[in-house]
Formats: C-alpha cells, structure tokens, sequence
C-alpha cells in the first residue's frame, strides 16, 4: 500500500478511535454515581404547578438535601401544552405561566439540576404530548431551556423490545446533539430487560420495575408494586449496574404515608417510619437513583433522619459504583453485602418477617475474613469490633453497618 495511504488510514482510525472515547467518557460523566433529587409525579401527579416546584426547589436547599447530594429537580408528566405552529412543544402555560426556560434558570440559580419528561409515542402515560418524531426537534427544545435530565417513558409504543430499543437510541442520539448534557433515563418499567441493552440504547439510568407505591409489598392481586417486590427484581441485577449507568428502582416514597397522588392508588396504604429507612437502606445499597418524591416543603423529623442520613448515601454514591449482592436469602432474612471504595463493606441486614427476631452472623459466613470496626449507619456509632453481629431486628427493619477491618 502507497505510504500516503497508510498515513492516512492511521490518522483515520486514531481519529474514530479518540471520537468514540470521548463520546463513551462523555457519556459516563453524566450519572458517574446514581442521580439524586427530587420527583414530581407521586405527590402532584399531573397537577403541577410553576410555583409548587420552586418551593420544591427552595425546599431541597433550606432543608440541607443539596447539601446531602440531592440535586435535581425532576418534573414528571403533565407538564406539556401541546405543540406551537412550528411543532415546538410547549408548556401548559396556565401550569408554568413563566415558561421551562425560566424555571431551570430559577432552579440553577440555587445550584440545582432540572430534569423533564417526554415518552417515545405520540402522547405520554398521563395522555399529554409525546416526542416520536420530534426526537431532535424536543432534544433541542429541552436543551435551549436548560435542561439536564430527560426521563423517557415508554406508554403507547410497541411491545416488542426491536422497537424499544430503536427509540430510545433515537432519543439518546438527539440529546446527544442537542448542544447541551442532558443525562437520560429509560422507564420502561423492566419489561423488556433493558438491563441488557440501555446503556448501549445511551441510558445513564433505567427502570427495573412497575411504578412504586406507598406500601411495603404486594399483598393482594391488585399488581401494584411495593418496596420489597421491586427489591426483590432489583437484587437479581447487580452485574448490569456500574459507574454511569444504573438500575433505578423508581422513586422514594420516604414520608409520603399513603396521604396523596398516584403512589397511593393499588393499595399504597403508606408505610411506617420503620419501613421508610428500609426503603432508603436498601435503594442506596443497591446504588440505585434517589428521587425523594414527597412534600420538601412539610417534613418531619422521621423524614429528615431517613432523607438526610448522609452516611447511608455515602453508600448509594460510593465511587467503585457497585450495587450491593444478596448473600442470604430466605423467607424471613435477606443480608446483602457491598464493596466500597476504599476497601470497607458494607452489610445490610432485612427482617422480612411480621414480627422483631434476633439475628446473628459470622462475617466469614460472607466471605468476609477478619475483624471489623462494626459502624451502626443509622445508630451513628460504632457497635463492636468483632469477626460477627448478633442484635435484635425489628419487624420490616433493615440494619446498615461499615465494615472496617482492623484485624487479619
Ligand atoms: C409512568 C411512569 C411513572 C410516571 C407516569 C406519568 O407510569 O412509570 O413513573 O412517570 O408514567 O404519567
């Protein structure tokens, strides 16, 4: 071959080479550890309205959530008045009389992320405007108002997962030119395995399960989706998770107590506090994203102690971004386990069960040889040095400890 060739042919392939590494790191910048905020569809459904989120907004920041790492503000479905003239969709203006544009500078001027909703059919699960079609088009749109997060669902378009997997590309694909960062999530509720192929389709995020309700789990055939039913999908996936790209067991419902929205529908009784730091333990031992989704503005001190525990976050954003393995699993135990970063584990304990029980364990029964620094992650102190635990468990808690070895 000619040397000018060769030259050429090099020069190339070095170049498509380093634009495709910089497209994969570019990617992975956007959700490095699992997105956190706070969501509008459990407690406002579709009646959203401007004034509501920018409380939400001030709350987050008033109540030290940024501080503890929620950032994003997620508006979810309702939002959308249709499209203008020139087929630019636009917002329901009676809902945000000042327009997206000026809320996402209303919601960066406190330091936040603001995240919209869209869904890959002609209209959304709530029946407001979709994006097929206008993929680019609402890409564009998003990213002139500032827009940093895109939640994508999937009401109204084929069951197949071919099709699935064609439009969400699509959608990542015209973020991805839109001129701006704009993270994506994929919510297809699980359904057709997108563990297997959102992160290729340009997903930082994608849902493993139905919609969450305010309860503990499923206890009739009304097929609404509990805490423990989408933990128990979720801890069979944990090899799909990893830094940039994550499983997302849907919003937290932590201090809702069953009082308003869609998450109070097919049985979402509410839960009890008890229940609530289950919730939060396991969706940050999971490194799942945190979307609080109840009132910022009216919390208790419950709600506060379980939303602000930064140690127990620390998990959930742990930088080796590994979700959590389930090494017991019975009717009435699961214990998980997590490396971390800077070499601790962490280990959860859940009493499945109706009633409080002792529960004991040797570390090595984990695989975990040695001694330990046992730090209680939600008692905030260190509860021994030892090779084992044994305590009482309350009935539905779920125990959280750091490991730190001390000993060989
Ligand atoms: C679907 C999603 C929910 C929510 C609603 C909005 O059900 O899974 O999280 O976004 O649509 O209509």
């Amino acid at each position: 071959m000619d040397r000018k060739l060769i030259l050429a042919l090099v020069f190339f392939l070095n170049f498509i080479f380093i634009t495709a590494q910089q497209e994969s790191s570019n990617v992975n910048t956007l959700a490095d550890t699992p997105p956190m905020g706070w969501m509008s569809w459990n407690y406002f459904g579709d009646n959203l309205q401007e004034k509501d989120i920018q409380e939400m907004a001030d709350a987050m920041v008033k109540s030290g959530l940024s501080d503890a790492g929620f950032q994003y503000i997620f508006i979810d479905d309702g939002w959308q008045g249709g499209r203008d003239s020139k087929n630019n969709i636009i917002p329901d203006l009676k809902k945000f009389p000042s327009g997206i544009k000026a809320l996402s500078e209303y919601v960066h001027a406190r330091g936040l992320k603001l995240g919209i909703y869209s869904d890959a059919a002609p209209l959304t699960c709530a029946g407001y405007t979709g994006s097929l079609n206008f993929e680019e088009q609402d890409a564009k749109t998003f990213a002139s108002w500032g827009i940093d997060y895109l939640k994508y669902d999937y009401c109204g378009a084929p069951a197949d997962s071919a099709t699935a997997k064609i439009r969400y590309k699509k959608m990542s694909e015209a973020l991805r030119h839109s001129g701006r960062d704009i993270a994506f999530g994929i919510c297809e509720w699980g359904q057709r395995q997108p563990w297997k192929w959102a992160a290729a389709a340009g997903g930082q995020v994608w849902r493993t399960s139905g919609d969450i309700r305010d309860k503990w789990k499923n206890l009739t055939s009304d097929s609404g989706y509990g805490m423990l039913d989408i933990l128990d999908v979720n801890a069979g996936l944990p090899d799909y998770a990893g830094k940039g790209h994550w499983n997302d067991m849907d919003m937290l419902v932590v201090g809702l107590y069953g009082k308003k929205g869609p998450s109070s529908d097919l049985g979402g009784i509410g839960c009890t506090d008890i229940e609530y730091q289950t919730q939060m333990s396991l969706w940050c031992m999971m490194a799942s994203p945190l979307a609080a989704s109840n009132d910022l503005r009216n919390m208790n001190d419950a709600t506060k102690r379980i939303l602000l525990n930064k140690e127990i976050i620390a998990l959930d954003q742990d930088k080796l971004g590994r979700q959590c393995e389930k090494k017991i699993n019975t009717k009435t135990w699961n214990v998980f386990t997590k490396q971390l970063a800077n070499g601790d584990y962490a280990l959860a304990i859940l009493n499945r069960e109706d009633k409080a029980l002792d529960f004991h364990i040797l570390f090595s029964e984990l695989g975990l040889s040695g001694k330990y620094e046992i730090r209680d992650l939600w008692a905030h102190k260190v509860a021994g040095k030892d090779t084992k635990w044994k305590g009482r468990i309350q009935s539905h808690e779920t125990k959280v400890f750091r490991l730190r070895k001390i000993d060989r």
